[in-house]
């Protein structure tokens, strides 16, 4: 016997406001026609001015702490994954706690992006192993819509990305064998020289004239800039080697893999990735034809709506992999 971790819970939440790339199009100088074609993207969801990413992070909690029949008070730790935090600081898994009235436990944000729900499983996974903690909460939670630029300027990037939340309860457990649900492994991994092909300048302490100046909005450093070209390839690249990471550390094959769950930035990556591992393309869970990229979020949404629909089912070998700002890249192999 040994302690393991094992996913017991997970909830989703998405706004009720439906873009299309239609109402896109009439924003800016973009079409239904070349984001379905280059992205696979139909629609996405965007929050209300008064939603925030910790409001989104509370449904998509509850919600996962309902599904694995666990009360808010029995959680020994909450990690928030976000790129589009409430505020500078403090870090929104604060003002996540605030919410839930569960105070004194540890609050932790995530910074890494599209990779942070990974990471976030992953770092609950080695508190859970090593016995420190037996109930941990693993959130991504996005609101990109307000921080995008809707001009035809922003165009390559705003048409990407979506609002909205996932969760997941993770607990201890004793396996005896590898058909026991459980974590199996986590592989991160980060190359810091491409942090600027896919960023949000400003506000930033870098900055020699300040947080952020008159200059930077002129010049609209406060909205994303990527390198859209780098990015693709960087992905295709990374998660393939993501999934080798968590099946060659298993001795298991892909075809050992009942479901695959990829990171949704394009359609055209992930269908790459499972073109290059001879992935046949019906055990690939794809959501970002109505989800957009909502990155953090993307990997535990996708879970909930895999749960909800009985494509995701009790003693599948899963497979997720992430890529994304920073750079960063990671993957995990569990039995549902
Ligand atoms: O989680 C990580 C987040 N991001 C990603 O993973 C994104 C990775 N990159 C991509 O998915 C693709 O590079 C994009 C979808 C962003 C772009 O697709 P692409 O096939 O690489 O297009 P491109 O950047 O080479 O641009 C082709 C053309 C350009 O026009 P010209 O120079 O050929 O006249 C762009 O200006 O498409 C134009 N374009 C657009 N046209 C209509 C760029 N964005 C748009 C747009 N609508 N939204």
């Amino acid at each position: 016997m040994a302690v393991r971790s094992r996913i017991t819970g997970v909830g989703g939440f998405v706004p009720s406001r439906v873009v299309t790339n239609h109402d896109l199009a009439a924003m800016m100088d973009t079409s239904d026609e070349w984001i379905v074609e280059r992205t696979g993207i139909q629609q996405r969801h965007w929050a209300g001015p008064d939603d925030s990413p910790s409001g989104f992070a509370l449904e998509a909690a509850n919600a996962a702490l309902t599904a694995a029949n666990v009360a808010k008070e029995d959680i020994d730790l909450l990690l928030v994954a976000t790129l589009s935090p409430d505020h500078f600081f403090p870090g929104t898994a604060c003002f996540l706690q605030a919410k839930m009235g569960i105070s004194e436990i540890p609050a932790l944000d995530i910074r890494q992006q599209c990779t942070g729900f990974i990471y976030g499983t992953s770092i609950a996974d080695q508190f859970i192993r090593t016995g420190m903690y037996e109930k941990v909460l693993v959130i991504g939670s996005e609101i990109h819509s307000k921080g995008l630029d809707k001009t035809d300027a922003g165009r390559d990037v705003t048409v990407l990305f979506g609002d909205g939340a996932g969760a997941i309860v993770m607990e201890a457990t004793d396996v005896e064998s590898t058909d026991d649900s459980q974590v199996f492994s986590t592989h991160l991994h980060a190359d810091g020289s491409g942090a600027d092909a896919l960023w949000l300048s400003s506000p930033g302490m870098a900055h020699p004239d300040g947080l952020v100046t008159h200059a930077h909005l002129d010049r609209g450093d406060q909205y994303p800039k990527m390198n859209g070209r780098a990015v693709y390839v960087n992905a295709v690249k990374r998660m393939s080697e993501g999934i080798h990471d968590a099946l060659a550390a298993n001795e298991v094959t892909i075809d050992d893999v009942d479901l695959f769950f990829f990171h949704q930035a394009n359609l055209r990556i992930n269908e790459a990735v499972a073109q290059r591992l001879q992935i046949p393309a019906g055990k690939v869970y794809n959501t970002i034809q109505k989800f957009g990229n909502t990155t953090a979020a993307t990997i535990p949404l996708g879970m909930k709506e895999a749960v909800e629909d009985g494509t995701l089912q009790p003693g599948m070998l899963v497979a997720c992999a992430a890529f994304g700002s920073g750079f960063t890249w990671g993957s995990m192999l569990i039995r549902w």
